[in-house]
């Protein structure tokens, strides 16, 4: 129930519903998408970026907040360390609890080596949880990896590492299978058969979900075989370094208890690191739709060793975060929303662009609209369109909202909206981190040995943007293939002499760059106490 402000507005949406759900909005052309973007979508807002001056990727621009950490100090200084009193000794380290490192640890498991998770809060606290719309396959008799290949490919500008996106695709059927198998409930339909729908993007309907919970479902499936496979979790613990061995290769990490800041040496053949995304960085003052422990810390601690980064000027803003009620604010809401048929309005109940264009396209689509063209819903705390959720029942009968989008439906009726007969108001929020760090097709980055990396923390799969529903496939295709990998290589590893050398060599670089500064890195947590942005 909107109060007395939206009311004009809303009987315009209201007026125009009918014809609005039987529109065919017009694709945009590549010449205008481009010009869209370098004019509204945050990527290309020159002012908010700085050139990195120290580390792999010396003398590119990244985010401001991002720079301020990837250049940041230790948390510790070798001398704190006694690398010789060795808490935990593996095969296989894995650092997060998400999608990635869970099904990292599970093929690791299975092909034989010790493995162990450590996640600095509990397993499963992660963006696979919060992820609702569903997870790409080419598994349907009219489609074919080769189609999946190129509208990823030309939904990332075409920047995707070729060989990582292949195997994205190639191996998505056999992923579905494989989560299908270990007891994920995917919808079907009476005959059994998957019922898939389109993303922003997609030319053929290819998203598998669980209604829109599909990422709490992924995740609840791989926790309990984690569980049940008995492999090793230290939770509430973070991985705040790595370790190297005298020969420059991965070799473990200090770890620290969250509550007691002990600190712990954990050795390993091969090190996963599955750390997720940056959404607590809250790049530009931007909200987010990610877990509170999503704050870039796999790239500072693959960056401190050597690690290079892949398009780390690239994120994802969803185009329909929450924008009213302020106290979901910024919260996801799925694209299925639009895959079932809602469209987006203006405040004069207009449809201004198609509903299911390219994410940064989307985006950006919706920012114009309530900034230079004035056709924005004010909410209180700013500008946002509708996202007219009632067309739905409309094109889907009664009662496709609850049956579909269960969680949606709830969200909203927690606070008096009924979004199977109210619209709802929705503006960008902070999604993706589309780059990171940079891996061959084996999952070990590029430049240092041992070095594995999956899930949100790798950059180039998915090139400038990705589609919905290929991360909670890449967090599986990349999360097995690490752990298998990883697990592979450990058999002819011996670890050599540990080292936090390069603590003390980076600290030289950023001195010898004239940088002052008191920041430590990895983050760990927002800290919200001083401002609203958690930096
Ligand atoms: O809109 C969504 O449900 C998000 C999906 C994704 O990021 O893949």
């Amino acid at each position: 129930m909107y109060s007395a402000e939206f009311q004009e507005s809303l009987k315009k949406v209201e007026a125009n519903r009918a014809a609005n759900t039987a529109l065919e909005p017009r694709r945009m052309t590549a010449q205008e998408k481009d010009d869209l973007l370098a004019a509204y979508h945050p990527d290309y807002k020159k002012s908010e970026f700085s050139e990195l001056k120290i580390g792999p990727n010396k003398g590119e621009v990244v985010p401001h907040e991002l720079v301020e950490i990837l250049q940041a100090k230790s948390r510790i200084k070798a001398s704190d360390i006694n690398l010789e009193d060795v808490k935990y000794d593996v095969d296989v380290l894995v650092i997060g609890g998400g999608g990635a490192g869970t099904s990292a640890a599970i093929e690791a498991h299975n092909a034989g080596a010790k493995t162990m998770i450590v996640t600095k809060l509990r397993m499963g606290d992660a963006n696979t949880m919060m992820a609702e719309g569903g997870i790409q396959a080419a598994d349907k008799e009219n489609d074919s990896p080769a189609q999946h290949y190129i509208d990823a490919f030309g939904g990332g500008h075409f920047a995707a590492k070729k060989e990582l996106l292949a195997k994205l695709v190639c191996d998505a059927p056999g992923a579905i299978k494989w989560l299908n198998e270990l007891g994920v409930e995917f919808d079907k339909d009476e005959t059994g058969r998957m019922v898939t729908t389109h993303g922003g993007g997609t030319s053929r309907k290819r998203m598998h979900a669980a209604k829109d919970y599909s990422g709490a479902e992924i995740m609840r499936t791989l926790r309990d075989e984690v569980i049940n496979l008995g492999i090793e979790v230290v939770d509430f613990t973070s991985a705040i370094e790595l370790i190297l061995d005298e020969n420059g290769r991965a070799a473990g990490a200090v770890l620290m208890n969250m509550e007691t800041k002990e600190l712990m040496v954990a050795r390993a053949k091969t090190v996963i690191i599955a750390t997720g995304g940056a959404g607590r960085m809250h790049y530009q003052g931007f909200p987010t739709s990610n877990h509170y422990g999503a704050t870039a810390d796999g790239l500072v601690l693959g960056y401190r060793v050597g690690a290079k980064l892949l398009y780390p000027e690239t994120l994802q803003y969803h185009p329909t975060g929450a924008a009213y009620p302020q106290q979901i604010f910024g919260a996801l809401v799925t694209e299925k929303v639009r895959s079932l048929g809602a469209k987006l309005v203006n405040v004069n109940g207009e449809v201004f662009m198609h509903p299911l264009e390219t994410r940064d396209v989307s985006a950006a689509s919706i920012i114009r609209e309530c900034s230079d063209r004035n056709n924005g819903v004010d909410t209180g705390s700013g500008k946002a369109v509708w996202l007219d959720t009632p067309m739905i029942e409309i094109i889907g009968g009664e009662g496709t909202i609850e049956k579909r989008i269960p969680a949606m439906m709830r969200m909203f009726a927690s606070y008096g909206i009924d979004i199977r007969k109210e619209p709802i108001l929705i503006y960008p929020t902070l999604h993706y981190q589309n780059g990171g760090l940079d891996i061959n097709v084996n999952g070990m980055t590029t430049n240092v040995e041992n070095l594995f990396v999956a899930g949100e923390a790798v950059g180039g799969i998915h090139g400038k943007n990705r589609l919905m529903g290929n991360s909670l496939l890449d967090i599986i295709v990349f999360g097995r293939n690490a752990g298998i990998n990883a697990a592979a290589t450990a058999k002819n590893v011996t670890v050599g002499k540990l080292s936090l050398e390069h603590i003390a060599k980076f600290d030289a670089e950023r001195e010898a760059a004239g940088i002052v500064t008191d920041t430590v890195s990895p983050k760990l947590l927002p800290d919200y106490r001083g401002n609203k942005s958690g930096m």
